[in-house]
């Protein structure tokens, strides 16, 4: 397919009217914004943290394993719904449970309200990153109150950060599919992969990198007797890959008809896995290194809180290396910055794209609305931290997401009138009997795991 083969504007029809919908403009284009929303502070936070406390290449294992045999079948699913019905995940899932038109209701209604969830809390997490690249640049221009108070939490700072989170976010979905998300995942993610890599040269020339890199390599097998490996292999696979709140069925509606989907779920899980392990090689050897000059990583055998980690002992080690350790800090805090951004993209993308869809608003008055709702939402937790700011989350990921994983397999597998192209010879026939029965098996047994 060459980019020529792509138009600006598909036709598709849905409950008898005809809508123009923007899609993107190429399959580049596609696989850097699906992999921008999958590539976010799950890959370069949660990633080598995890790996670090549940036995290093043990958990490398299990992850690539859990990502092959569920994550992989799930993102495939999420994006096929979007793609075949060519419409924002309410109109898709109604679409595609016309057999149970209540049950798909609900899982297109649950994919909008996860989407706005997931926009609350991740974007005060995001504003963190964006706060501590500030503090950097203020370090070095000797703004030391003003580094201060952006580098130290407190409701104000994250009540400002957050909303320049929402903003910048909001600025881009303006744009729309082609000149919003498409152009601005082709400039941030390249950007991601060059800081990260700069990152990596530098910190492995350090004294007691390598130490970090055999914590993150060296497989511990006697992890793999944790029962709740497995289910923190998954949640971190499903979150990283960003499945279950519907920005991949989004996406996936505007991929031009004709693609492989099978082929496109592949690269995007592969690049997303290969920057989490990038950002291993780059995390747990900086602790590490920090580690050396006298700061405290580990604690019963795991490493330390993992917001202590980032937000307190990486700081100080960035000190210790005097001007270049600024610089350090900045390109640091920015990759997450920049990481997170592009997930937030596509989590607003969903609402937006249901309000321009199902009530017929402009995309700059869906734009606002969704803005202001993620706000207020955002603001609540930032009042009530102590209370909501877990809750949301762990309702999020160990619950929404799993299940809205589970009701992709029911739809895909079992619902859905037609396959997709992906689903024809005997790979699709195998891949389909995969979705059918493998798939919410596999899952059905975890959540069993979890709750007996
Ligand atoms: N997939 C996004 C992340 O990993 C949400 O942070």
């Amino acid at each position: 397919m060459t980019t020529a083969g792509y138009s600006e504007v598909s036709r598709s029809f849905s409950n008898g009217s005809m809508t123009n919908r923007q899609g993107f403009s190429s399959r580049i284009g596609f696989i850097l914004a699906a992999a921008g929303s999958a590539v976010g502070l799950g890959n370069i936070w949660g990633f080598p943290t995890q790996v670090a406390n549940h036995g290093g290449g043990a958990f490398i294992l299990v992850y690539i394993l859990v990502l092959l045999l569920l994550a992989i079948p799930a993102l495939y699913a999420e994006m096929s719904i979007g793609f075949q019905q060519r419409a924002n995940p309410v109109k898709a899932m109604k679409a595609s449970c016309q057999r149970i038109p209540l049950f798909g209701l609900f899982a297109g209604y649950s994919n909008i309200v996860g989407a706005i969830l997931m926009l609350s809390f991740y974007s005060i997490i995001a504003g963190w990153m964006f706060a501590h690249s500030f503090g950097s640049l203020f370090t070095a221009l000797g703004w030391e109150t003003l580094a201060g108070f952006v580098t130290q939490s407190g409701i104000t700072r994250n009540l400002l950060f957050a909303a320049l989170v929402i903003m910048l976010t909001a600025l881009i979905i303006l744009g729309g599919v082609q000149q919003g998300i498409e152009r601005w995942s082709k400039r941030l993610m390249p950007l991601l992969l060059l800081l990260l890599v700069g990152l990596i040269i530098y910190i492995l020339q350090l004294p007691g990198a390598y130490d970090g890199l055999t914590k993150f390599l060296k497989p511990d097998f006697a992890a793999l007797s944790d029962p709740q490996l497995v289910l923190a292999a998954m949640g971190q696979a499903f979150f990283s890959l960003s499945i279950g709140v519907g920005g991949m069925l989004v996406y996936g509606s505007y991929l031009k008809q004709g693609e492989n989907l099978g082929k496109l779920s592949l690269s995007i899980a592969g690049l997303d896995t290969l920057i989490a392990f990038l950002a291993g090689m780059l995390v747990i050897p900086a602790l590490f290194v920090a580690q050396t000059y006298g700061y405290t990583i580990m604690s019963n055998g795991e490493l330390v809180g993992r917001s202590e980690l980032i937000f307190d002992v990486l700081p100080k080690l960035f000190n210790n290396l005097g001007t270049t350790g600024t610089l350090i800090g900045f390109s640091f805090f920015t990759l997450l910055a920049i990481a997170s951004l592009t997930s937030t993209i596509a989590s607003t993308e969903v609402p937006v794209s249901y309000l321009t869809e199902n009530h017929q608003y402009s995309r700059q008055f869906s734009t606002l609305l969704v803005t202001l709702v993620v706000s207020l939402i955002c603001a609540t937790i930032v009042f009530n931290f102590e209370l909501l700011f877990r809750a949301v989350i762990g309702l999020l990921t160990h619950y929404m997401l799993p299940l809205m994983g589970l009701v992709y397999f029911i739809v895909t597998g079992w619902l859905r009138p037609q396959p997709t192209n992906a689903e024809a010879g005997l790979a699709g026939k195998l891949l389909k009997v995969h979705l059918r029965f493998i798939c919410p098996a596999l899952m059905l047994l975890v959540f069993y795991q979890v709750a007996f």
